[in-house]
């Protein structure tokens, strides 16, 4: 084999494909129906969008290079920072709120495992200029209504609120990011070690109990005093949220106090939604309310938004034997020794103008070879197209899943495999 593909990515063949299109499409769909509207980003960007927040420190984690003209530049890792530069840059001046959603590949330079690629496909919402509760509840009521269209049913969604940890840590912000992310991780010595460091370890072992809260309303007072009674407004916002989201239909919403999101930049409400199926890298999406806007200069504006997995749900809903709508060649058209190639080109022509999926052999190959390759690419039809029928006007029309065959004319051949 002369080459190999980087470590990390994937090839996709024609049915996986099938797949991931059926699958991005239902999300498209779904988006459409809440209101949401498509726009595109550059898959490249100035390296500095993604260091603003989270420090060079981020640089690790980032595919980044020196263009011919010396500008740093990174390949996204997500889409947000960049939707909110694009916001900044134009989509202020649309009405509010903006809802919006991007789908597409980015790069992470990861430890490569199952279902954990340097790149992979994220399908990313956002709502920017709503207020947090409504905002807040209308992303989770679009990432659920996602996993029913897709018809992923075993998935545990989970909602949490960094801003109480955030209000409870009252140290500068780049040692808050380091207590959150080895809470983030559940690497307790390093986190003992982070606390110590800043002369906090007393907090060590509520912060360990304040993480493993999850539950229904009863987790918020036990969070709360936990806490000492702090981020009062934080877990009265997650209890409104529970009541609107009832009213979208979504009944029992999990609190889980021990979401902290691997991303710095989030504010408020955090949410995750993970298949169990997936075992290790079973998160399926992740979200939450988040100030970057004024961080990138601009006024403040509430954010709020998620990602989905897009290789993560396609291979949780192969777990879950989902059948996805994945399209199928309509026909296969075979003609019925040499001589029939030009009236079997005419029918081909026929269908595919008619807006029918259909093909034909290129190799010169015999009709009984022509009906594997049929089957083998799993063509809802066969067309044969012979002599006498031909004569008739005629063709015979072959159900390749039934395999049962009918004469139909050809005037109304497109009829009867649309029906
Ligand atoms: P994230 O949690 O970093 O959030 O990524 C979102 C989703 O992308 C994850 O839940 C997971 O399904 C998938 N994912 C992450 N890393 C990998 C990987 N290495 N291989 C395969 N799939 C992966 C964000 O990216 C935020 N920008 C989401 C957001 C939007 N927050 C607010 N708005």
């Amino acid at each position: 084999m002369p080459f190999e593909r980087p470590r990390g990515t994937n090839d996709h063949g024609p049915e996986e494909m099938g797949r991931r299109r059926a699958v991005e499409s239902i999300l498209r769909d779904t988006a459409h129906r809440f209101g949401f509207r498509e726009i595109a980003t550059p898959t490249i960007e100035s390296l500095e969008l993604f260091t603003a927040k989270s420090g060079p420190g981020i640089v690790k984690e980032l595919y980044e290079f020196t263009d011919k003209g010396g500008r740093q530049i990174a390949l996204r890792p997500e889409f947000t920072a960049s939707v909110v530069r694009f916001y900044l840059s134009e989509l202020r001046n649309l009405p509010k709120p903006v809802k919006v959603f991007s789908v597409g590949n980015v790069f992470r330079y990861e430890e490569p495992q199952k279902g954990r690629y340097r790149e992979f496909t994220q399908f990313n919402a956002e709502v920017i200029g709503a207020p947090a509760l409504p905002g807040d509840a209308e992303v989770i009521a679009l990432a659920i209504a996602c996993l029913r269209a897709v018809g992923v049913k075993e998935v545990h969604a989970r909602v949490g609120h960094i801003g109480m940890l955030r209000s409870f840590l009252k140290v500068p912000p780049e040692d808050q990011a380091k207590v959150l992310h080895w809470l983030d991780k559940r690497d307790f010595p390093a986190l003992a070690q982070e606390l110590a460091r800043l002369g906090l370890s007393s907090l060590e072992p509520v912060l360990r109990e304040y993480v493993e809260l999850k539950g229904g309303p009863e987790v918020l007072d036990r969070g709360a005093k936990l806490l000492g009674g702090g981020g009062a407004e934080a877990f009265e916002s997650l209890r409104k949220l529970a009541d609107r989201l009832r009213a979208y239909g979504i009944q029992h919403v999990t609190f889980d106090l021990g979401v902290v999101r691997g991303l710095d930049y989030y504010t408020g409400m955090v949410f995750e939604i993970d298949s169990p199926n997936l075992g290790a890298e079973k998160q399926v999406m992740g979200g939450g309310a988040y100030t970057l806007a004024e961080l990138f200069g601009g006024d403040p504006v509430p954010q709020t938004g998620f990602a989905f997995g897009l290789d993560r749900i396609v291979m949780a809903a192969e777990a879950e034997g989902v059948k996805l709508p994945i399209p199928r060649l309509d026909c296969y058209v075979v003609p019925i020794g040499e001589p029939l190639q030009p009236k079997a080109l005419e029918v081909l022509r026929r269908l595919r103008e008619a807006g029918v999926s259909a093909d034909i052999d290129l190799l010169g190959r015999g009709p009984s070879k022509n009906l594997d390759y049929a089957n083998a690419i799993k063509a809802r039809f066969a067309v044969l197209v012979g002599e006498a029928e031909s004569n008739k006007g005629v063709v015979a029309l072959k159900d390749l899943d039934s395999g049962k065959q009918e004469e139909v004319r050809l005037d109304a051949l497109v009829d009867r495999v649309r029906a």
